[in-house]
This record gives C-alpha cells, sequence and structure tokens, in this order.
C-alpha cells in the first residue's frame, strides 16, 4: 500500500511538473477538487475524447453525436429523479468539524478487515514460499473466512440502508462499529443526513424558487430531452444511439484523489436506445465492448475488472461499474447501466410532451428502453496516466545503466507525437534544417522543436511527455537529407529519408492502431 501511494504521490507532482494538470485558480492557494488541463493535458484529454467518440459514433452507424446544454429546464432534474434523490448521506464530526460521506466511512472500516485479511496472507506466503496455494488459502483459512463473512455482513447492510435511504440505520451502524473520525479519532458525530449533490445557479432577473436552475449532474439528461428530435432528424430505427462529450458538476462531499473525484468534471455518455426486452441482450454487448475498448489501450486484463452493482440506483434494473486499477487500488472507470423507460417515460410525464417511437416492424408505438455507457473523461486520463508512467533502467550514451522517467502512452494519444532536435544549438546549418523540417511536420501532427541542452537531456525530456518519436537532425542529414528517428518504447534508432518522416510517423501514430 505504502508503494502505491508514493507511485499516485509521483503521478500527481510528475502531473503538476510536466504540464499536465495544475490546480484551478493555484495563486489564491487553489480550489478543493477542482483542476486545470495544462498544455500537454489538454492535448492528451483531446486525443483520449477523439478516441472515444470515433470509436463510439464514427465507427458506428447507427450512433450519432450532440453537444447539450449545461443550463436544462429545472424540470428536468424533477422528471429524472435528482432533485428528489440525487443525494449522498453525510455526517460531521462535532469535534474536528469534519464532514464525511457515511459509506465511505463504513466502507473505510471494511478496508482495514481486508488489510488484515491481506496480512495474514502476506504471513503464510512468507512462511509456506513457492508451494502456498493462495486461492487454497483464502478459502480455508477459518480466521480468514471469518473476516469476509464480516465484511460481506457490513456491506450487504449497508447497501440496503443506502438503497432504503435509511438515516437511522445508518447512524446505528456508526455506533455499533464504533467507527471514529480517521483523522482525529473522535466519535462525536452528529446524526447522519441527506445532501444533495447538484449544484444550483439563478437565470436572469428571476428572484426566488422559480429561477431556480441547476449546473447538470450527468450529461445524460440532454440526449434523453433530445430523444425525439435526434430520432426524427436522422431518421434513426431502434436499436440506436446518441453519444454526446460534456462537463457535469457534482458538490462532491468528499472530494480526494485527484482528478479521480471531481466538481466540475467531464463525461463521456452514451445512450442506447432498444426495443423493450432486448435490453439485457445489449446491455451484456455493451459490457464487452467496452471492456474491449479498455484492452485496446493496452491496459492489461489484470488492471480491468467487472463490479455489479449491489445498491442500483433510482433508474436502473442492471448495473455494472469497469473498475481500474487505480495507485490507490480497483475504482470506478466507467458505469454500464440499464436505465429500462424510466427517464423517457419520466420526461413524458412532466412535459406532457411524447417520447415515443413508432416501430415499422411491430406497427405500434412504444417507449425504448435504455442502455447506457459512461465514463468520466477525467478519470481515463488518470487511469492512462497511472499505466503509463514509469522509471526504467536504460543504457545511457556512454552504455551505462541510466533511469529514466517514460510515459509510455500508447503513440495515437501521446501529447506530442514527433519532436525534432537539431543534434547541437550552435550550429546554424543544422538548426535551420531542423527547422525546416519541423515548419514541415507541424501541419500533419503536434509536434515540437527543441534544441536546448545535450541530445540525451532532450530525450529524457520527451520521454518523461511522452512523445513516441524524436526526429535528430545531424551532420548526416547535411550530406545524404536522412535523420534519425528515435522509438521512445525500445530506443532503437533507424535512419531514415527526411522526405519519409511524416508517412512513417504518421502511420505509427494513426488512431486506426487502436481499432485494430
Ligand atoms: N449518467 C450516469 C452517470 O452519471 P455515474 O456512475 O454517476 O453515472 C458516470 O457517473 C461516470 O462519471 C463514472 O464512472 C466516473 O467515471 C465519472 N464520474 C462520476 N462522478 C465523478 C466525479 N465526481 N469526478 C470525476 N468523474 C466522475
Amino acid at each position: 500500500m505504502a508503494q502505491q501511494n508514493e507511485a499516485f504521490k509521483k503521478l500527481v507532482s510528475h502531473c503538476k511538473e510536466y504540464g499536465f494538470i495544475y490546480q484551478s485558480s493555484e495563486i489564491y492557494d487553489g480550489l478543493a477538487a477542482v483542476y486545470d488541463y495544462a498544455p500537454y493535458g489538454v492535448l492528451l484529454k483531446n486525443n483520449l475524447k477523439q478516441y472515444w467518440w470515433k470509436s463510439m459514433v464514427q465507427l458506428h452507424e447507427n450512433i450519432v453525436g450532440i453537444d447539450a446544454s449545461i443550463l436544462m429546464h429545472p424540470k428536468t432534474w424533477k422528471a429524472s429523479g435528482h432533485v428528489d434523490a440525487f443525494n449522498d448521506p453525510l455526517i460531521d464530526n462535532k469535534d474536528s468539524k469534519k464532514r464525511y460521506r457515511v459509506d465511505h466511512l463504513i466502507e473505510g472500516y471494511c478496508e482495514k478487515i481486508e488489510a488484515k485479511i491481506n496480512k495474514d496472507v502476506a504471513k503464510a506466503k512468507k512462511k509456506f514460499g513457492e508451494e502456498f496455494d493462495e486461492a487454497q488459502f483464502r478459502a480455508t483459512n477459518g480466521r480468514i473466512l471469518d473476516r469476509q463473512k464480516r465484511i460481506d455482513d457490513i456491506m450487504a447492510r449497508l447497501a440496503k440502508v443506502m438503497s432504503d435511504g435509511d438515516m437511522e440505520g445508518m447512524a446505528a451502524m456508526i455506533e455499533e462499529l464504533e467507527i471514529k473520525d480517521p483523522e482525529t479519532g473522535s466519535a462525536n458525530w452528529t446524526e447522519p443526513r441527506q445532501f444533495n449533490l447538484m449544484f444550483s445557479t439563478q437565470l436572469g432577473s428571476v428572484a426566488g424558487g422559480d429561477g431556480k436552475l441547476y449546473l447538470r449532474p450527468e450529461t445524460a439528461q440532454g440526449i434523453f430531452v433530445n430523444f425525439s428530435n435526434v430520432q426524427k432528424t436522422t431518421r434513426q430505427k431502434v436499436p440506436f444511439g446518441i453519444a454526446q462529450i460534456g462537463k457535469a458538476f457534482r458538490n462532491e462531499i468528499v472530494a480526494r484523489q485527484f482528478i479521480f473525484r471531481m466538481r466540475e468534471f467531464e463525461q463521456m455518455e452514451m445512450q442506447f436506445f432498444v426495443k423493450p426486452g432486448t435490453e439485457m441482450e445489449w446491455y451484456e454487448k455493451w459490457k464487452e465492448t467496452r471492456l474491449n475498448w479498455h484492452k485496446a489501450l493496452g491496459h492489461p486484463a489484470e488492471k480491468l475488472r467487472f463490479h455489479d452493482h449491489a445498491n442500483l440506483a433510482h433508474y436502473a434494473n442492471a448495473a455494472v461499474d469497469i473498475e481500474f486499477q487505480f495507485p490507490f487500488g480497483f475504482r470506478e472507470l466507467e458505469g454500464i447501466h440499464s436505465r429500462t423507460d424510466f427517464d423517457l417515460t419520466e420526461h413524458q410525464a412532466l412535459s406532457g410532451k411524447k417520447l415515443q417511437y413508432f416501430d415499422p416492424e411491430l406497427n405500434e408505438n412504444y417507449v425504448p428502453y435504455v442502455v447506457e455507457t459512461s465514463i468520466g473523461c477525467d478519470r481515463m486520463f488518470l487511469a492512462t496516466m497511472s499505466h503509463a508512467l514509469m522509471d526504467e533502467t536504460v543504457p545511457d550514451a556512454d552504455g551505462k545503466d541510466s533511469t529514466r522517467t517514460v510515459l509510455k502512452l500508447p503513440a495515437p494519444l501521446a501529447p506530442i507525437k514527433c519532436a525534432v532536435l537539431p543534434l547541437l544549438k550552435n550550429k546554424e546549418a543544422l538548426t535551420s534544417k531542423a527547422r525546416a523540417i519541423f515548419n514541415d511536420l507541424k501541419f500533419a501532427f503536434d509536434c515540437q522543436y527543441d534544441e536546448k541542452d545535450a541530445i540525451g537531456r532532450r530525450y529524457r525530456r520527451q520521454d518523461a511527455i511522452g512523445t513516441p518519436f524524436c526526429v535528430t537532425v545531424d551532420f548526416d542529414t547535411l550530406e545524404d537529407n536522412t535523420v534519425t528517428l528515435r522509438d521512445r518504447d525500445t530506443l532503437k534508432q533507424e535512419r531514415i529519408p527526411v522526405d519519409k518522416v511524416e508517412q512513417i510517423v504518421r502511420e505509427r501514430v494513426d488512431m486506426r492502431n487502436l481499432f485494430a
């Protein structure tokens, strides 16, 4: 765990130091859980969005995109259930004045039991060496089984009180489990209460409740309210999908773990409208499709897993998370939800407008069912960065071992695709040739020209921002119009003609390589 936290700390400081993410309004000491994307960060984030958009919209004839507004008619949020049910249970500690989510406190209690289990496993592993069968040990050791049962019982009880909105039940659990403030050890708690996560704002000159608007807490509702508009204007037939990328806002009580849980974040969502009764088939299909999308980025299978929801949201009849192994453990990266006809039916009832589909094969109207895929762009960014960032021992220019920090991003996602480097800064013939190559390549993809410091240091700088290719202009270039092309991962240097650089790099950074 300590090692994982070190890795996470390194990732956070790398993001700042190398221009990927800054704290918002840092000169005023920042705003909690709000972040700005820095010059390389915005390029990587845009590439992730493009990868999602192309695979969801461009490659599916039956999925179209929209870009709906953040502000919507306030009835939207009444119909969707967010006004009444988009709550987190919070509790305050009277001594420390700190505020916590009740479910996080109880989960934290279970994590401590889990840590004890892991400690026992580690001890046994050390004792029995190579012959140790971990799965068998976990399945048969009495102490482990008792502890696991305790975790399962607590989590089942938590799921029940959460889905019932049972505040007394939550208070009883906090008391019975003798849960203390993780920072101060105080058990002096207030009663738990529900806290709505939507940010509200005011419309124009209208004062009072009438002008109250919300910043959207999910992009999905912009899709639901446009269902009929999109279906009619694009003449799509069920099954079809509507996709969208956009900002969402949640007043998270405990905003933590860097960009994992933010108050302003970006979602990439797709609502797939299907014939009622076929939703589970589509749910399974989208689970598989989305998992493959993650694997195509080179994330190993053991870093990804499905986690079925025990506690279903008010709109869902089935839901699963794709969890990713972040440096702080497995956490939700994407949600796939079978949302039934809940949203369209509720909007229909509150607006008085029909949100139905005429099925020409059945010769009847129905409200379609919806399977949703919903991924946080920022979480995807964090997952991608955490998997890519590593320290590696490689030979330096003299053939000796040295350590480099490298960001092994998939080449199509890298912020800078190619850096152009003259071997020496003070040789005009080299710098002008390198500049000419850069000025040509910059029309094809994001490139960088760098002449400062020794060539080895420049390579390391490009490694740290994930640049997959470096083109070096040396004295041979002036003779034979060839350059060296250095590969970030293999460190192999190829000699290639200048007029082939664009084509070779273009082929290697093409997003098609991910789709293949
Ligand atoms: N429309 C369904 C929906 O919004 P969700 O599970 O609440 O479902 C979907 O959110 C995804 O949005 C999550 O899997 C996560 O990647 C991202 N997300 C949710 N809350 C977030 C937050 N506070 N900060 C960053 N990403 C968040």
